[in-house]
């Protein structure tokens, strides 16, 4: 029970690392807010969850839409009172080689991936500041440490993401709330269902440990970074990607 008596709002929750979260924060005694847009997956989701006693609430909202996003954090606030821990997990990638991709799809992946962690950051921190604690983790990737090809867009969002969370890091540490960030290697979710089997074989390669990740590793780095145990650990990227090869 490392989370017990607190709110967590999980973007992204309805399915792959995000749903895993949520059931794991569920467990450690958190009151869990799922937001995605998508709305069928997110309530069966939390129903699945209310089924194992967690207090649990979906909210739908597209992250990358400011008024959604404040609209969203209204309600949440409304039905939980606080909020303790923000995990901006919500993310999508349109993949391309850099000549052939689509400025549109640029735009989305950076406002989705980027512009989102912004918006709910936003949204959420003066409920934070108020209280004089919060933990606010987003979600990077082994392409925004060291690049990846076919994902110019990816890479730099979650690039982008790692620079807003060492500058909000500074900004509000001294405010009682943490900010780091958490950075996947390939994690068996949706995600990464459309790469192709010998890239898979070689993504395996250069991956010393001997299995690819799943969405339980991303989730139990998430609980260590929303519990009390990480309180001195501020403006960091924990990379868990198996000690992949950059
Ligand atoms: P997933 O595709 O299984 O789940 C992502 C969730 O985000 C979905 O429920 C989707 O509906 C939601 N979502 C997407 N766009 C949204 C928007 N605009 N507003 C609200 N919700 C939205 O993906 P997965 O694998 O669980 O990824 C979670 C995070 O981990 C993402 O930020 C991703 O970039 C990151 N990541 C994943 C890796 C992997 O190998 N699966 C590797 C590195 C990072």
């Amino acid at each position: 029970m490392r989370l017990q008596g607190k709110t967590a709002v999980i973007t992204g929750g309805a399915n792959g690392i995000g749903a895993v979260a949520a059931a794991l924060f569920g467990k450690h005694g958190a009151q869990v807010a799922i937001v995605d847009f998508n709305e069928e997956a997110g309530e069966v989701t939390a129903e699945q969850l209310r089924t194992e006693g967690v207090d649990v609430a979906f909210f739908k909202a597209d992250v990358a839409d400011i008024n959604n996003v404040k609209e969203m954090a209204e309600k949440v606030i409304v039905r939980f009172g606080k909020v303790d821990i923000l995990i901006n997990n919500a993310g999508i990638t349109k993949d391309a080689m850099m000549l052939k991709m689509d400025i549109m799809d640029f735009k989305r992946v950076i406002d989705v991936n980027l512009t989102g962690v912004f918006n709910c950051t936003q949204a959420f921190l003066p409920a934070m500041l108020a209280q004089g604690k919060g933990k606010i983790i987003n979600t990077s990737s082994i392409a925004g440490t060291g690049g990846n090809v076919g994902q110019t867009n990816y890479a730099a969002s979650k690039a982008g993401v790692i620079g807003m969370t060492r500058t909000w890091a500074k900004e509000f540490g001294r405010r009682g709330i943490n900010v780091n960030a958490v950075a996947p290697g390939f994690i068996e979710t949706e995600m990464i269902g459309t790469i192709p089997e010998k890239v898979l074989g070689q993504l395996q390669l250069m991956t010393p440990y001997p299995r690819f990740g799943k969405p339980e590793d991303i989730a139990n780095a998430y609980l260590f970074l929303a519990s009390d145990e990480s309180d001195f650990v501020n403006g960091t990227v924990l990379e868990v990607d198996g000690g992949m090869l950059k």
